[in-house]
């Protein structure tokens, strides 16, 4: 894929609570992108596996899990909706039992390997923007624009909070712990872990606002792509 500003990913990889989803909506939004959530995509599988009874450690019933499954998105409005096997799963994967599900099956290397195809074949031919946490590094190695987002753990875990104001007694500190342990999980793991690609942009929010966030990438996308919009198409 060439950078002539027409076909082109901005991948957005970090982790979790760093503003990724947020922020790559709203890119999306305003470059006419495709958005594609490849954490909804773990989700999905976490949620067909507790749907089905299935144990993560029982390889055929997980293989023909992945080898059925049915996951596609649905811009509605500034919603993103998530069908897995035609089951509206949006609000549903979203739990705290989900969260933790999700980061064990992102572990699994089957269920790795089953979703690469369905994440690349996702942006097949659209200019799109990538949430993740290996979008750079493994999905979209040759993305044209890629962003790392990070923040200081005690930020994310405010933000997520902050998300989570309906569902009552949680408390800081335990969702300050609960993003920590998915951090050493997604960092950790053997397959594709968390780790900011050699030419991936570090953009930390910490103390920026989410409009600051956007308007960075959107800079660092004009700067970029305006001028290779200029240039012949050397194809
Ligand atoms: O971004 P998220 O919280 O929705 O992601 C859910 C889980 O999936 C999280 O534990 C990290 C994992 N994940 C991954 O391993 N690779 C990706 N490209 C996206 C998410």
């Amino acid at each position: 894929m060439k950078a002539t500003g027409k076909n082109f990913v901005i991948t957005v990889d970090g982790p979790s609570g760093a503003g990724k989803s947020t922020i790559s909506k709203r890119i999306a939004a305003r470059l006419s992108l495709i958005y594609i959530d490849t954490g909804a995509m773990y989700r999905s599988v976490a949620w067909a596996a507790l749907k089905q009874g299935i144990n993560l450690t029982d390889t055929t019933a997980l293989d023909q899990l992945l080898s059925n499954i049915k996951i596609r998105f649905q811009a509605d409005d500034d919603k993103n909706l998530v069908f897995c096997n035609d089951n509206d799963v949006t609000t549903e994967i979203r739990t705290p039992q989900i969260d933790q599900l999700a980061s064990a099956v992102s572990g699994v290397p089957l269920v790795r390997d089953a979703l690469l195809p369905l994440q690349r074949e996702a942006a097949q031919g659209c200019p799109a923007i990538i949430d993740g946490r290996d979008a750079g590094t493994v999905i979209f190695p040759e993305a044209e624009l890629k962003i790392y987002l990070d923040a200081d753990l005690k930020a994310r875990a405010r933000r997520r909070l902050k998300d989570q104001a309906g569902s009552s007694e949680i408390s800081l500190q335990s969702v300050t712990q609960a993003i920590a342990d998915r951090d050493a999980a997604d960092s950790s793991r053997a397959q594709a872990p968390l780790r900011m690609a050699d030419d991936a942009i570090l953009i930390d929010s910490t103390n920026l606002t989410i409009e600051d966030v956007c308007e960075k990438i959107l800079q660092l996308f004009h700067a970029r792509f305006d001028k290779h919009e200029e240039e012949p198409d050397h194809e």
